[in-house]
């Protein structure tokens, strides 16, 4: 397969093509029980790592979750109630009509879930910080005893030689400040930003890696667009337009805030998913248009956040109701970031080039398109190549990270009590190939976090929709290593795909 040239000569031949590596022996009857019994234990190689697909020296392996999702203990020590308490006890909204109350009870199980990142050999954990139970009011009187949870989980992480990069914003707004309006209310911006400084006060000591928002293009579009997500608005798009900003501009405040009140040489960036355009074959002039389609596609969201400015595009499309801003604004909305972060899972649209504007043409997805367990995770792992690659022709970050990549499977204990999640894997599997090809290209991505180290409450989809690499029993609590835990522990050993 052709691809053009980048970074001088670092092209790899065939890297898209290329046999994966198989793990030897792996299949064979009890040798395979004994590898995956009771925890991803002892037997994992790590000498036998495959040298082409070795991701460069020092790559960091690690898991995501976030808060709303796994902690339960949603009324513990003065928490308040979040903008997603509200919505799964309204009829209809959640899949299974279940919500975040217990789910994984993180909060009181930290310690065995660090333990089991501990036993894949994760250098560094993802984890999300609860704004109510920081501010339970969103702001005011800050609450010491919900701060001490994240005090507990980054002490517990360190002493076991896990890095911790906490998100101070995985979409549980505080109620109160929905009430006041959310992030239509531009004080809501200035509200995250004094909550971003607080929390880099007291934990900067100790986390010197923050992500600012997660997903703005997720939790604005579908909370506030089509209402499928907390808070479930349906903006009319001038007020839509206006979410989106606030948005951005509490990213560019808490940036602000975090290098003001943390420590230094604190790193701070967002965490976007951003809608990736792919070319529909690779060839020059349909890279191009791709890398084109995907500034376009994230004008209201990385790409202002990286240049400072609304694309003309943009904000000619929303005419009257474009969002209103001044210079000002912009400056902070692109406060420089010392890494950029990118959640990817399915590919945004193919794309040929074209000679009418806007100098790409959207394919539509055939019927027979291939996706995973969930409809919306269409199958293109080369999107874990063209995400980064596209943002660093686009930005030139220094840094990049892939803050989540991952994939939900119809996942069930076999008769044997074991989760053999091979499509998972076969899914892993490709996209760090594809991630793989990104680096030897030079692309600089400096880490990876899977979604996810466990079993979570899946927003709208409820628990029926797993993404673990260690599956939960809800009624019981008990965790159990899936199949891909094993091999995601094999691929850190060899810093490469297994
Ligand atoms: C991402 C979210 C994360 C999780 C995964 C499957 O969009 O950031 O919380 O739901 O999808």
């Amino acid at each position: 397969m052709f691809t053009e040239t980048w970074h001088a000569g670092c092209y790899v031949e065939g890297v898209t093509s290329r046999a994966h590596p198989t793990r030897r022996g792996l299949l064979a009857g009890a040798a395979f029980s004994t590898f995956i019994a009771r925890e991803v234990a002892a037997q994992s190689g790590g000498g036998d790592a495959s040298g082409d697909l070795a991701f460069p020296k020092g790559f960091r392996w690690g898991t995501a979750t976030s808060a709303y999702q796994v902690e339960g203990a949603v009324t513990a020590d003065g928490r308040g109630p979040s903008i997603w308490d509200t919505f799964c006890r309204e009829p209809g909204r959640i899949r299974d009509g279940s919500s975040g109350d217990t789910s994984a009870d993180h909060y009181h199980r930290y310690k065995e879930d660090v333990a089991l990142m501990k036993s894949l050999g994760a250098q560094t954990y993802r984890f999300s910080i609860a704004w109510p139970r920081v501010f339970p009011e969103g702001r005011g009187k800050l609450n010491a005893q919900g701060l001490a949870f994240y005090d507990r989980l980054v002490d517990e992480l360190l002493a076991n030689g896990i890095e911790p990069f906490a998100t101070l914003y995985h979409w549980d707004l505080p109620q109160a400040l929905q009430d006041k309006g959310g992030w239509e209310r531009r004080d809501t911006a200035l509200d995250f930003a004094d909550y971003a400084g607080a929390v880099a006060a007291k934990l900067g000591d100790r986390v010197k890696n923050f992500f600012t928002l997660n997903e703005m293009q997720s939790f604005i579009e579908h909370g506030y667009g089509i209402g499928i997500f907390a808070p479930g608005l349906k903006l009319p798009a001038d007020r839509l337009a206006q979410a989106r900003h606030h948005a951005v501009l509490a990213h560019g405040l808490s940036v602000q805030a975090i290098r003001a009140k943390g420590r230094a040489g604190t790193r701070v960036g967002p965490a976007e998913n951003l809608t990736v355009a792919l070319p529909a074959f690779e060839i020059p002039a349909h890279i191009q248009a791709a890398e084109l389609a995907t500034r376009e596609l994230n004008a209201a969201y990385l790409t202002v956040m990286m240049e400072g400015r609304y694309t003309d595009a943009y904000l000619a499309g929303l005419g009257a109701d474009a969002p209103k801003f001044d210079a000002r604004d912009l400056a902070i909305i692109a406060s420089p970031v010392d890494f950029v972060g990118l959640n990817v899972y399915a590919p945004g649209p193919y794309v040929l080039s074209s000679e009418a504007s806007p100098g790409y043409q959207v394919l539509k997805l055939p019927k027979s398109y291939p996706h995973m367990a969930s409809t919306w995770l269409t199958l293109a792992p080369e999107v874990l190549y063209w995400a980064p690659r596209h943002v660093a022709r686009l930005w030139k970050p220094s840094d990049i990270y892939i803050s989540e990549n991952g994939t939900s499977s119809k996942d069930k204990p076999d008769k044997d009590g074991h989760v053999y999640d091979l499509d998972r894997m076969m899914y892993l599997r490709n996209c760090l190939s594809q991630l793989h090809r990104a680096t030897t290209e030079g692309v600089p991505v400096r880490g990876y976090f899977l979604w996810s180290l466990l079993d979570n409450f899946e927003w709208a989809d409820g628990y029926a929709t797993r993404f673990g690499l260690v599956h939960v029993n809800y009624a019981t609590q008990k965790r159990t290593p899936k199949l891909s835990a094993a091999f995601y522990k094999e691929v850190i050993a060899r810093n490469a795909p297994a």
